[in-house]
């Protein structure tokens, strides 16, 4: 079974969907960590595409949800904490821009979710990835709020960024994420609208937990 939350960067969309698995104990899938990951080659290649997919190709990813915490592996290197660096956020766009690259991790998250009960959080979800899913959300904030808990996190993490930075990197993955020819960010027809600026977390987690639950009996 698979339950997914779409939304734009920031929109609280991923800590959501952990908090809601690890309450419901479900699984949780990261797919924008996914992409974080294969921007970890593409940097490492030094931007070339040709070296990026020779490589890419002969990577092994594997991750798993414990404690809350989506921890990813790539060739057995825990680089949880790398994909959320600022030059990975830089360019993580472009690189998910790709449609070769988006059906290889489409693939493989499809792969995965046979497994178990899964709540994935991402931007084509319910339109293209699961467009079956038994449960579609669409989690949203204005830019000013998700730019703020963003920067909240990443200052948590002790990382050296500045709030206006975080709004820029927001506003241009928005602008390329909702316009790029491949899957772009969309809100599927059937999915539940959830506005993070008007209602709390608890709020958040409660009301995707209860409609989960429901689904499940
Ligand atoms: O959720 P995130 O901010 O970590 O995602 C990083 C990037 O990955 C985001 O800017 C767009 C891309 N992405 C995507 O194109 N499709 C998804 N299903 C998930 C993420």
């Amino acid at each position: 079974m698979i339950v997914v939350i779409d939304g734009p960067a920031g929109s609280g969309k991923s800590s959501t969907a952990r908090a809601v698995a690890g309450k419901l104990q479900i699984q949780f899938l990261d797919s924008g960590a996914l992409y974080r990951v294969a921007t970890l080659v593409y940097l490492d290649t030094e931007k070339d595409y040709h070296a990026f997919f020779e490589k890419f190709n002969k990577s092994k990813i594997s991750f798993h949800f414990k404690n809350e915490r989506f921890h990813v592996y790539l060739n057995d290197e825990d680089v949880t904490d790398a994909i959320r660096e600022m030059e990975v956020s830089e360019h993580v766009s472009e690189v998910a821009s790709n449609p070769k690259i988006r059906r290889e991790v489409n693939d493989l998250m499809r792969e995965v979710v046979k497994h178990d009960i899964y709540i994935a959080d991402g931007r084509d979800l319910g339109t293209a990835v699961f467009p079956d899913a038994e449960l579609k959300f669409f989690m949203n904030a204005d830019l000013d709020t998700r730019a703020q808990r963003r920067y909240r996190e990443l200052k948590q993490e002790g990382q050296d960024v500045s709030l206006e930075e975080i709004k820029e990197n927001l506003a241009q993955r928005d602008e390329m994420d909702s316009n790029r020819a491949a899957d772009p960010l969309k809100k599927a027809e059937d999915a539940i609208e959830i506005d993070t600026s008007a209602c709390s977390f608890e709020e958040q987690v409660s009301i995707i937990c209860e409609k989960i639950s429901k689904r499940i009996n």
